[in-house]
This record gives structure tokens, sequence and C-alpha cells, in this order.
């Protein structure tokens, strides 16, 4: 059977790296997160792409989308090496996923579906353990071991300040390209605002019925 070629959609917030942890360890197949890409390459200087910032970080400091000439070569260049893959991240406007149709077919595009008032709530409560990459929240998912507990941060864009900005943003950009994959066929739509281990089971099947 050919390995799933899927994507996560969802606002900041919505659980999309939460889940595709899951998904790749399940379906065994690669998790390309244009977000943790652009965030190793937060300093990596574009000014020779003419955009308006140097850097990516000045975009994400400020809850902006990163120019799309800079975000399409990365997908690319991962999806060339992925056979399956969940695309977490990205298309994030309807120009990337125009660019997304000349590089590849999917099989599902999931949806998380979450409510604002929880989205702010799940991102300024948002902890990282730095060493492992594992996202915890102080109040939904602490973690039991105190040393984790002592290194865990937060992250830059996730101030109320600029969580309010990429809500403002994904509204603007992203919910369009829900509306795409909907008319596409493509879209599952599910309830995000369920416990993670719920949000799970219903994802896990919705994709063993898609692929
Ligand atoms: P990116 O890193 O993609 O961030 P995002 O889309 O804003 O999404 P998040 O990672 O914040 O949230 P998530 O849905 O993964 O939620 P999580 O699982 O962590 O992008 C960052 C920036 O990079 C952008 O602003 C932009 O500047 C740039 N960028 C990225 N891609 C781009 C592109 N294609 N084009 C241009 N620019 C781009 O969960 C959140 C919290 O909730 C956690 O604490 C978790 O423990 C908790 N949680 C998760 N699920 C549940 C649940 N079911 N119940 C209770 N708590 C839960």
């Amino acid at each position: 059977m050919a390995q799933p070629r899927l994507l996560i959609l969802g606002a900041p917030g919505a659980g999309k790296g939460t889940q595709s942890a899951k998904i790749t360890e399940e379906f065994d197949i690669d998790h390309i997160t244009t977000g943790d890409a652009l965030r190793s390459n937060k300093g990596m200087d574009i000014s020779e792409m003419e955009t308006e910032y140097d850097t990516p970080g000045e975009y994400m400091d400020q809850g902006e989308l990163v120019p799309d000439d800079v975000v399409n070569a990365i997908v690319d260049e991962a999806l060339s090496q992925a056979d399956g893959f969940v695309l977490d991240g990205y298309p994030r406007n309807l120009e990337q996923a125009e660019e997304l149709e000349g590089m590849t077919d999917l099989d599902a595009a999931l949806y998380l579906d979450v409510s604002d008032d929880e989205l702010v709530h799940r991102l300024t409560g948002r902890r990282l353990d730095p060493e492992t990459g594992d996202i915890y929240h102080v109040e939904y998912n602490p973690p039991e071991d105190p040393e984790v507990e002592a290194r865990l941060e937060q992250r830059d864009d996730d101030t109320e300040a600029t969580v309010n900005e990429r809500l403002r943003v994904f509204k603007e950009n992203t919910e369009p390209v829900i509306d795409h994959y909907d008319d596409e066929g493509l879209l599952e739509r599910v309830d995000g605002e369920q416990a993670p281990e719920e949000v799970w089971e219903e994802l896990r099947t919705t994709i063993e019925n898609a692929t």
C-alpha cells in the first residue's frame, strides 16, 4: 500500500504539531513542518529575494507570513525526499496551495476545527522541551518529570499580542485554503476541541478511510 500523503490544517494552536507526532509514528511517514524549518533558520539572510525584512525571524516574531518563495523552496526540497508525509503549516495561502499542486498529489487535507478562545488559551500556555521537541501545556499537559519541567521554554511568538495577530493572519489567508480543499473534495473536518486522545482516534479512523 502506498504511504499516505496528508496535509494537516488548522489555526495556530489547533494541535497540528501534537497530532502530527502521532500520525508520523503510526503511519511511518515524514513530518514536514514549515514552522520548525523556519525556526531553525530564523536568522537566514533572505534580503536578495527583495523581501520587506532581511530574515524569516522578523516576520515570525510579528506573527506575519514569511514570503512564499522562501517557504515554497523548503517544502519542495522536503517533498522530493519523502514518499509518505504529513505536511504541517503549509499551504497557508491560496498561492502556496497552487504551488503545492505542482509538487505532489494528496490523499486528504485534515482540518482541526477549534474555537478562538480555546486557541488563545492553548498557545499562551504552551511550553516546549528544547532537548526533545516535545510539546506540553502548563495546564492540559504538564510534564511529570521535574527535570523536564525546569528546562521548558516558551516560543517567542506565543505572547498574547502576537497570538492575536497570528489568528488574524490565519483568518485572512488560510481560511480560503480550507474552503479550497473543501471544494476539491479533499477536506476532512475533525473536532479539534476534544481531548488529544479523542482527536487522535478520530484522525486515525479518518486517515485509514481516506487512504
Ligand atoms: P507554525 O510553527 O506553523 O505555527 P502555527 O501554525 O501558528 O501553529 P502552532 O505550531 O502554533 O500550533 P499547533 O497547531 O501545532 O498546536 P500544538 O500542537 O503546538 O508557524 C509559525 C510561524 O512561522 C508563522 O506565524 C509564520 O510566520 C511562519 N510560517 C510557518 N509556515 C509558513 C508558511 N507556510 N508560509 C509563511 N509563513 C509560515 O498545540 C498547541 C498547545 O495546545 C500545546 O500546548 C498543546 O499541548 C495543546 N494542545 C494540543 N492539542 C490539544 C487538545 N486537544 N486539548 C488541549 N490542549 C491541546
